[in-house]
């Protein structure tokens, strides 16, 4: 069975030069949809869950089914990630519970909603990862707080997230800052904010670089060309996800994502990891009003769930060709959590700050 740690894929990802879409998921549909995809392309695979994917699912379904996964698909490797940890019991429980990866979003406090200050995001990540790495798991820190540069508003809509209006300077990570930031903790991939948000409703036009800074993921890999990027909220929002969706009875008002070329660029400067859940959420809901719109009569779930599992899948695939991870599954060999312990006792994966990664290998 073929779990493998978020620095350990990571790694390969930045060897290999490509970025790893860690899809969210609730479910098994979505567990099912990821790996169908993974499989048809031979891509690794990051699939997460949020603190409300936990409670939804349970956390003792959530490790089985991801038992399951591995064991349906034994060659690829799957690292299993928590989403937005907001204290260290979260990132603790869930390694108790199988994930290999963590995120102690330090930029909220405990709430999940008030901006927390700089001291308070570098002790409470750093005692994460010094409990995560004794027992091989890896951590995601972020540095900056995610919202709009449109607006400065945070996002409510998925239920975590500020909830006020901030000024650049915080919704932009300074990359100085991080610098100092990977070195007082030790963060294995650093989630940065440069204007996206979480949810649909991200933009209100194609965005460009005042609304998008990648100018800012440009500044940061130039000053950390070692460290693991993460961009958080990086769903598309495609038009065609859109437009079926109100098709067939929905409304969501016209919006825009962060275009794939912008994410592609962003993966030739250190991105390694990209956040996506609203574009699968789209392409199940479209499935499903079609069906239900197309055949009102229905009332076996398998027979909108199927089709939705299906558009979910090819988001999925989509993704993983458009962002670089096919054919790379068969040739990683997953070190076990224990074997990562080890080499993070041994000060191997120390973070290298300042030093070209040919130069650090
Ligand atoms: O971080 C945002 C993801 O879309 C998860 O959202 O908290 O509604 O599960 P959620
Ligand atoms: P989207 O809402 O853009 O899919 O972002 C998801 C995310 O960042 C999860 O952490
Ligand atoms: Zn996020």
């Amino acid at each position: 069975m073929a779990r493998i740690t978020l620095r350990q894929l990571l790694d390969h990802a930045a060897e290999h030069s490509y970025g790893v879409p860690a899809f969210n998921i609730n479910n098994m549909e979505q567990g099912l949809a990821i790996m169908e995809a993974a499989d048809a392309v031979d891509a690794p695979v990051i699939i997460q869950a949020s603190r409300g994917a936990r409670a939804y699912a349970n956390d003792i379904v959530l490790k089985h089914l991801i038992d399951a996964l591995a064991e349906m698909y034994p060659h690829i490797p799957i690292c299993m990630h928590q989403d937005h940890g907001n204290n260290e019991a979260t990132c603790a429980t869930a390694i108790q519970f199988g994930f290999t990866s963590v995120m102690m979003d330090g930029s909220l406090k405990a709430d999940g909603k008030t901006p927390a200050d700089y001291g308070y995001n570098v002790a409470v990540t750093r005692a994460v990862v010094d409990m995560a790495h004794w027992v091989g798991a890896s951590v995601e820190g972020e540095l900056g707080v995610l919202g709009s540069l449109e607006t400065g508003m945070g996002e409510k809509e998925d239920g975590h997230g500020f909830e006020g209006k901030l000024g650049h300077d915080q919704l932009l990570t300074d990359p100085d800052q991080a610098v100092d930031f990977v070195k007082a903790t030790q963060v294995d991939a650093l989630a940065i904010a440069m204007g996206t948000s979480h949810g649909a409703y991200k933009f209100t036009r194609r965005p460009d670089g005042d609304v998008l800074a990648m100018h800012v993921i440009e500044e940061i890999h130039a000053r950390l060309p070692n460290t693991h990027l993460v961009m958080h909220g990086s769903s598309s929002v495609p038009q065609d996800l859109q437009d079926v969706i109100n098709q067939y009875g929905g409304e969501m008002p016209q919006t825009w994502g962060v275009p794939v070329e912008e994410i592609q660029r962003g993966i030739k400067h250190g991105v390694r990891k990209i956040n996506i859940d609203t574009d699968n959420r789209m392409a199940m809901t479209g499935a499903i009003r079609k069906v239900l719109a197309e055949k009102p009569g229905e009332f076996d779930p398998r027979a909108y769930l199927k089709p939705a599992k299906a558009a979910m899948s090819a988001v999925c695939k989509q993704r993983f060709l458009e962002f670089g991870c096919e054919g790379w599954a068969s040739k990683i060999k997953p070190l076990s959590t224990a074997a990562m312990a080890k080499r993070y006792a041994a000060g191997e994966l120390e973070a290298k700050i300042g030093v070209s990664r040919q130069a650090a290998e």
